[in-house]
């Protein structure tokens, strides 16, 4: 065989992966100037740099197959911002306390908050997360009156004989997987608080399932084939909302004296006619507890498996919150907790928020460009999404001294790490601002 037989051989066999390598990678160039073209013309600024990836999925499942990493990788390579095709939609992901105080003071007038299609898709219609403007304000302060410290103080018998049960159980067991025993844990409480089920052992198991279902389509592409995440969570999503339709029709025949004081049963004595007849402020009842009960969910199932990692790892925190405990006699079973004795206890809300500090529950969220804007000289243009991050900022703030080290004390009065210019935003987003501030920065 001669040589030019050999190199012909060769290019026939080559030429199918030659050709099928170029054609991906003209259909890839492609749809990068298509989605670039959709730029603001009128805005001389470049936009960040990034890659949008594969046609129609973009980066989407490299996010998902890297998690977390597939952020670190791109901020890596291009600092604090970057665009990307994530979830269907142009996005660029930001970071830097002072790009996110621009985002979220910006609500309504350079960004709107709307979630991906997916999450829209699967949680309510006439929810605090999809209200907008008049309605939004209306509705988050009667969701709110669910939330006072009088109501908190109120779920407080509610939860703490379930905790100190699961807690005994734990450790009697030769081993327990902590993020599974939370879920379910905060899976009994929230219904509970939210709803007044009154689960078995079997109903947890069943709910848990469910709203892991959910949590997990809540961010996947909004395919609707059989199983495929979004899919799943969809029928999740109407097994849940069958138990509360049934909860609120028992809860209907109760008059409110007769019945628990759950948030359903706030809701269902709020005055909600200014969203509609009677059946649309059902709907509303319902809506809002569903998308309460998939909120609280994953935050809380994540913060409190956190919170048992940082404890085992830091004996002497254990040891002051005891210390600290024992003064205020919350661990004396003949005294009734308080909301008031537990706010009181400095040192165990110092080290809530160190917890969350250290591993933000929600580590982003999304806002749409309404008008277009300009961070460090970049362009981010009107109908793209902007995806902020919680924890890459507080990763990367300078605000924070020896950052790696779990510390509650940096919050004490003698230092107030958090108090410190331009840290305060931050800190509202490790608790979510809807949670711990009135005036939040949605109108
Ligand atoms: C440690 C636990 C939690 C964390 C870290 C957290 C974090 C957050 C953050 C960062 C946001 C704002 C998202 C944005 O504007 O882009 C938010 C909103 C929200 N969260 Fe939480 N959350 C937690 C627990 C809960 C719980 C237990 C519930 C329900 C009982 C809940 C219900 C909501 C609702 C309804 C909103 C939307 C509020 C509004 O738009 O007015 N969250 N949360």
């Amino acid at each position: 065989m001669t040589m030019m037989s050999i190199l012909s051989a060769l290019l026939d066999t080559c030429k199918p992966l030659v050709l099928t390598s170029l054609l991906l990678w003209l259909v890839t160039r492609l749809w990068h100037e298509y989605i670039i073209a959709t730029k603001d013309p009128s805005c001389s600024a470049p936009l960040p740099p990034g890659s949008m990836g594969l046609p129609f999925f973009g980066e989407t499942l490299s996010f998902l197959a890297k998690g977390s990493q597939y952020y670190e990788d791109k901020f890596k390579i291009y600092g604090r911002l970057f665009m990307t095709h994530l979830l269907g939609a142009p996005t660029i992901r930001v970071r830097g306390s002072d790009h996110l105080h621009k985002i979220l003071h910006g609500e309504d007038d350079i960004v709107s908050f709307e979630y991906p299609k997916a999450i829209t898709g699967i949680l309510g219609k006439n929810t605090l997360v999809q209200a907008r403007g008049q309605h939004h304000v209306i509705l988050r302060k009667r969701v709110a009156t669910a939330f006072t410290h009088s109501a908190l103080e109120g779920y407080l018998p509610l939860i703490t004989e379930p905790i100190k049960d699961a807690i005994e159980h734990w450790c009697n067991q030769p081993r327990t997987i902590t993020y599974r025993s939370m879920q379910e844990l905060v899976c009994k409480l929230n219904g509970s608080i939210l709803c007044g089920f009154h689960y078995s052992d079997t109903d947890v198991a069943e709910i848990t399932e469910l709203l892991f279902q959910i949590d997990n389509g809540i961010l996947a592409l909004p395919i609707d084939l059989p199983n495929t995440a979004y899919r799943k969570a969809m029928q999740a999503g109407k097994k849940l909302r069958e138990k509360i339709a049934d909860r609120i029709r028992m809860k209907e025949n109760l008059s409110t004296q007769e019945d628990d004081q759950d948030v359903l049963r706030v809701l269902m004595d709020a005055d909600l006619s200014h969203f509609g007849s009677k059946g649309e402020s059902h709907e509303i009842v319902s809506d809002n507890a569903f998308d309460l009960l998939i909120l609280g969910f994953g935050t809380l199932s994540s913060a409190c498996t956190s919170a048992v990692l940082q404890l085992a790892r830091h004996p002497h925190v254990v040891e002051k919150i005891k210390e600290e405990l024992e003064a205020a006699r919350i661990l004396d079973p003949h005294v009734p907790i308080i909301h008031k004795s537990l706010t009181d206890c400095k040192y165990v809300n110092n080290v809530v928020k160190e917890i969350l500090r250290n591993n933000p529950p929600v580590p982003s969220s999304f806002r749409k460009v309404v008008k277009t804007f300009i961070l460090d000289g970049l362009q981010i243009p009107k109908g793209w999404t902007v995806l902020y991050s919680i924890r890459d900022t507080l990763k990367f703030s300078e605000h924070y001294k020896n950052k790696d080290i779990f510390d509650p004390d940096r919050y004490s009065p003698e230092r107030r790490e958090d108090k410190k210019e331009g840290v305060t935003t931050i800190l509202y987003l490790e608790v979510g601002n809807a949670h711990v501030q009135e005036n939040s920065w949605r109108p």
